[in-house]
């Protein structure tokens, strides 16, 4: 093989790479959307309004990417990058929510689903936000880098990132944005890495370690339901704290229930039946959809989604509500 041969092969490879990245954006877009239905319609998970936001524009993908390549439409990045750069920015958003980057006044998600609900972990910090966040990362990078076979003469973006903003340097304004976009991923990710590894700085339990003996009832099979004069208040106001960062959202600001969605936890026969243990198990297990005790055919996260949530907090949400249900 001569050195020209050689330097034409690697353009060529490139070249060949860049012109099938649509494929790519297209494979990305269906696992993503068939990933979060199978989450929603199989699993039972509860998508967060932030989750919405982002399948509206993920969804549509599968179908845009689809008839564009069925086409052999040669702008069809001129219709996915709006959606994929706008999915990619709520994803941004929702990720450095749900690792807990972003303070209190600025969270948008304060009511229904909770949007830091850590329904799957994997790897332990791999949540659904993450895996979207990587979905549009990738189809957006796809179509940035996308190069269609035949060159439309009139392909508008094409003149804008390759030569008009800057002729010097072709493709500049492409890698930066490129870069941009593949730098803030990283962050995120290690963001994510690290706020999972870190305990949390404000801890849901805020009251620090409940030390005394009284704070921290002793979790017994006979303890008598309405023993409720017995909880400390302090312990009841910890609870009360935990039960409305944790569990509100989907039960109600006082634990009256939310329809269609968790019970109501006051006047509750199910809590008055049980002890303290029991509660426990249960709050720390959650109950899926399809166990044959549920009621309502929606999930009850364990831990109410956080399994940050120590023994010590649910002990404490279980003395808030044993308090509610004298
Ligand atoms: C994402 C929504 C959601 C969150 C968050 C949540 N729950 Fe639930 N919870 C439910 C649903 C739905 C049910 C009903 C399950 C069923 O149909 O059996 C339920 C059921 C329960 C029950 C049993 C009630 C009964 O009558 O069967 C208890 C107790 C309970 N939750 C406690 C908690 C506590 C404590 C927290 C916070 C740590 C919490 N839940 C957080 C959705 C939620």
């Amino acid at each position: 093989m001569t050195d020209q041969t050689q330097q034409e092969t690697l353009p060529r490879f490139s070249q060949i790479a860049q012109t099938n990245l649509h494929y790519l954006a297209w494979a990305q877009a269906l696992i993503a959307t068939a990933g979060s239905l199978f989450f929603s319609e199989v699993l039972g998970f509860l998508p967060c309004i932030l989750c919405w936001y982002q399948r509206i524009l993920m969804y549509p993908l599968v179908l845009i990417i689809g008839v564009g390549i069925l086409l052999r439409d040669q702008r069809a990045r001129y219709y996915i990058l709006p959606l994929s750069i706008l999915g990619w920015i709520v994803g941004l958003y929702h990720n450095l929510l749900y690792y807990g980057a972003i303070p209190e006044e600025f969270h948008i998600c304060t009511s229904g689903i909770p949007c830091e609900t850590r329904w799957i972990e994997w790897l332990g910090f791999v949540g659904i936000p993450t895996l979207s966040f990587t979905a549009f990362t990738a189809i957006t990078l796809a179509m940035l880098w996308y190069q269609p076979a035949e060159n439309a003469d009139d392909d508008v973006l094409e003149d804008v990132l390759e030569e008009e903003t800057a002729p010097a340097q072709p493709g500049y304004l492409r890698k930066s944005i490129s870069a941009l976009i593949a730098v803030a991923y990283v962050v995120v990710i290690v963001i994510g890495v690290v706020s999972r590894a870190v305990p949390s700085p404000q801890p849901v339990n805020s009251f620090g370690p409940v030390s005394s003996s009284t704070a921290t009832p002793e979790v017994s099979e006979t303890q008598s339901p309405d023993l409720s004069a017995s909880y400390d208040p302090e312990l009841v106001a910890l609870g009360q704290q935990v039960f409305s960062r944790q569990c509100s959202a989907c039960h109600g600001q006082n634990a009256q229930g939310v329809p269609n969605l968790g019970l109501p936890l006051v006047d509750s026969q199910f809590v008055n039946d049980r002890t303290d243990a029991e509660l426990l198990e249960f709050i720390t297990t959650g109950r899926v959809p399809n166990d044959p005790q549920s009621q309502t055919g929606v999930i009850m996260p364990g831990k109410g989604g956080n399994p940050a949530l120590t023994e010590d907090d649910i002990l404490a949400v279980i003395a808030y509500l044993r308090l509610l249900n004298s």
